[in-house]
């Protein structure tokens, strides 16, 4: 099972392993991640799972939705690696993925 490992912005990290096929953001409600509230339930309505994903893994996610970008620059301080948790879908090759909580979500 793929290991993701969350970082909340105070540093705080954990590392869980997510069914392949389930959303980052569902891995994350599922474990009681903090900072990742996903009001929408996943629809791409909210921007409440945004996180920014360790550079070196960026371009190994699956490109981004035109409704993806769009919640993105509503979302608070949006980065260049920002991403939306509900649009990223676990498979093996993201083993080891890091995403970082943003601030405002702490
Ligand atoms: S859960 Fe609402 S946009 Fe991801």
């Amino acid at each position: 099972m793929p290991k993701i490992t969350y970082i909340e912005h105070s540093g705080q990290s954990h590392t869980i392993e997510v069914p392949k096929e389930l959303s980052v953001m569902e891995g994350a409600l599922q474990n009681n991640i903090p900072g990742i509230d996903a009001d929408c339930g996943g629809a791409c309505a909210c921007a409440t799972c945004h996180v920014y994903v360790d550079e070196k893994w960026f371009d190994k996610l699956q490109k981004k939705e035109d409704a993806e970008q769009d919640m993105l620059d509503m979302a608070f301080e949006p980065k260049k690696f920002s991403r939306l948790a509900c649009q990223i879908t676990t498979t093996n090759e993201l083993d080891g993925l890091v995403v970082k909580v943003p601030s405002k979500q702490a």
